[in-house]
């Protein structure tokens, strides 16, 4: 067989196998074979040398346009390879958003004391309260004058305070948003105002240096002590349930007058005396009382038209009451153990 033909025969061949060719392995495999440095192009090339010298122009040019026919046929495949080996991948890596999940994602919970929050918030939300918002850190003219406590007040000691500067001290309690909502709101007016307060405490099973209270704040004409243990009654039995009894116990804050603090008749045992209540059937809940004239008028309304009843409850103290929870630190680890349970 002379070079042409058989230039002729494997142009021919290889081109029926790289027809028939389907994997990119093969196509590589057909490439080394034919067009590769000891392929079957090169073998035939070689002979060359023994044609007649006129007959060698037109075979090299012969074995060129083999050459390139080839070549374009292979890349033409692997294109068209490629392509296939896309589309598989695509059906294989196709994603149904639309089909159920196979893995059940774990559901959180809410913090026990976010949920006992959100409970009292409702509750006087629904007796026609509405939520006011003062800030973490406060002027001191805030936290303390404007209630009644100037400078050198002995019941500043009652609460142990960062101070930032003379003037600025965070938060020792949420009374401050009461002249807050004074100086900004025109009564009359129902408020809960909740938040973080601070205090220079060593943490302890019953002290954090930082934990959260919730205000409670009614500016009208002619409120009475008789308003404000109905309110504390019916906040009370919507939280804790309608057996439980409170009594008011006088007590002092400054920004209040008369003062007293509620207490319930203890959950756990009734009444009638554990290691909770120590003892004596009742837990405290929180501290009140009618506003102190001198607070009305600091914060500039005439105390003789304006009345005002305040509470002040720490929700730590409310969410261990409710849950039986010995240990404030508890509520502020987040050991997902722990809040599991609630
Ligand atoms: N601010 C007081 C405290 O943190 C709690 C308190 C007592 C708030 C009596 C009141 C109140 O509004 O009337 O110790």
């Amino acid at each position: 067989m002379g070079m042409m033909e058989s230039l002729a025969a494997l142009r021919e061949e290889t081109e029926a196998k790289l027809r028939a060719c389907d994997s990119q392995e093969l196509l590589d495999q057909l490439l080394v074979e034919t067009l590769g440095r000891s392929g079957k192009l090169t073998a035939i090339l070689r002979t060359m040398g023994k044609l007649p010298k006129e007959e060698r122009a037109s075979a090299g040019a012969y074995a060129n346009k083999v050459k390139a026919a080839l070549e374009t046929i292979v890349a033409e495949k692997r294109a068209a390879l490629g392509e296939i080996a896309k589309q598989r991948r695509f059906e294989k890596e196709a994603l149904d958003v639309t089909a159920p999940g196979t893995l059940s994602r774990p559901l959180g919970r809410l913090h026990p004391m976010t949920q006992i929050y959100r409970e009292i918030r409702d509750v006087l939300v629904g007796m026609g309260f509405s939520l006011f918002d003062g800030p973490e850190i406060e002027l001191d003219e805030y936290n303390f004058t404007l209630l009644n406590l100037p400078k050198d007040h002995p019941a500043r000691d009652m609460q142990d305070t960062f101070y930032i500067n003379d003037n600025v001290v965070l938060r020792t309690h949420t009374s401050p948003c009461e002249a807050r909502a004074l100086k900004t709101l025109t009564p009359p007016f129902r408020l809960l105002m909740p938040g973080r307060v601070f205090r220079v405490d060593e943490v302890d099973a019953s002290h954090s240096p930082v934990f959260h209270q919730i205000e409670g704040f009614v500016v009208d004409k002619g409120l009475t002590l008789g308003d404000l243990k109905g309110i504390l009654d019916s906040f009370v039995h919507a939280v804790f349930g309608e057996d439980v009894k409170t009594r008011l116990r006088p007590s002092y804050f400054p920004f209040t007058e008369p003062s007293a603090e509620l207490d319930v008749s203890c959950s756990i045992c009734g009444g009638k005396g554990c290691r909770v209540c120590k003892g004596t059937g009742w837990i405290e809940i929180l501290g009140c009382g009618v506003t102190n004239p001198h607070e009305i008028a600091n914060c500039g309304y005439d105390p003789h038209v304006w009345t005002g009843l305040a509470f002040g409850l720490g929700v730590d103290r409310m969410a261990n009451l409710k849950f039986g929870i010995n240990d404030i630190r508890l509520e502020y680890e987040n050991d997902a153990r722990f809040l599991r349970q609630f």
